[in-house]
């Protein structure tokens, strides 16, 4: 069979670093890259959640390594990168997922809670792209996959669920795709933005995942449905992050059942 046909979504040789790993969509995704044969670096805060993630790659025959991370404090991720290059010695895939979701419209939300959507879900992007981009730069190769959502094109209706600093962090993270993605792509470095519709994690099953009326109005609004089911946003990002998509930069692909479509 010649090159064409080899549609390269094998991960068997990378190293990935996921950041926000502790939890929900970023834990189930480096699963993922360790099934696909993958050696991952998993970060975030909360050490022991990353440890106890780390021991069941390792038992399952893949490699993990934990570093303690705080996206919102450059010091920490430039640290942690440093760390990430010294246990597994190259970055070839960032997945960038560290993310807050707070509650709260422009009347209501303060300027720490504004500080803390951007300065986790758009500076945190930034703080460790920074240093992971010169060591994709000098390799001439990354895939760079940032976790943006469905929040970034649209809004929700519900007063209670009403979130203004997250949708506009999340279109932030669009804005911050296609800038990276034009700068880094002569380098042979992709940046690409997932778009997740309703997954259940710790950020959603506390909130939105408890209401009736919610549910109700995704599942009339989504041809699906229903939410995302656990798994179903890792095809995404293991294309996003592998040679498949070798030509698709700064795009935002949308994994949410077409609720956008409608
Ligand atoms: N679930 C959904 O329906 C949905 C939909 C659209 C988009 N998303 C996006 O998907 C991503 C993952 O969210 P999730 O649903 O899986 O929620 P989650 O379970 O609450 O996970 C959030 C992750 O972000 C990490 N994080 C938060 N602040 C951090 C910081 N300052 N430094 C380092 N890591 C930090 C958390 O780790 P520590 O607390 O241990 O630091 C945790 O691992 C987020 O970007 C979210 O906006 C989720």
């Amino acid at each position: 069979m010649t090159d064409f046909f080899n549609l390269g979504f094998n991960l068997g040789d990378r190293v990935a670093v996921v950041v926000g790993a502790s939890s929900g969509l970023g834990a189930d995704a480096a699963r993922a890259y360790a099934a696909a044969g993958a050696d991952v670096a998993l970060l975030a805060r909360r050490v022991d959640r990353l440890e106890a993630l780390g021991e069941e790659i390792e038992s399952a025959g893949g490699r993990a390594v934990v570093v303690r991370c705080d996206v919102t404090d450059e010091g920490s991720c430039r640290t942690a990168v440093s760390a990430v290059l010294d246990a597994c010695e190259r970055i070839d895939i960032l997945l960038n997922n560290a993310g807050v979701a707070v509650r709260g419209g422009v009347e209501t939300l303060n300027d720490e809670e504004w500080d803390r959507s951007f300065d986790t879900n758009v500076k945190g992007i930034v703080h460790v792209s920074k240093y992971v981009v010169p060591h994709m730069k000098e390799r001439s190769y990354g895939k760079i996959v940032n976790i943006a959502s469905v929040n970034a094109v649209i809004a929700d209706k519900q007063d209670v669920f009403v979130r203004h600093a997250y949708n506009a962090s999340k279109a932030a993270v669009l804005g911050l795709t296609r800038g990276m993605a034009c700068s880094y792509a002569r380098y042979g470095i992709t940046v690409n933005a997932v778009g997740p519709g309703l997954f259940a994690s710790e950020m959603t099953e506390s909130t939105l995942f408890k209401s009736d009326e919610f549910l109700d109005a995704y599942g009339a609004l989504d041809p699906t449905g229903r939410p995302g089911r656990r798994g179903e946003l890792n095809g995404t990002i293991l294309y996003l992050s592998s040679d498949a998509s070798s030509y698709v930069q700064g795009q935002f692909v949308v994994v949410d059942g077409g609720m956008t479509i409608v």
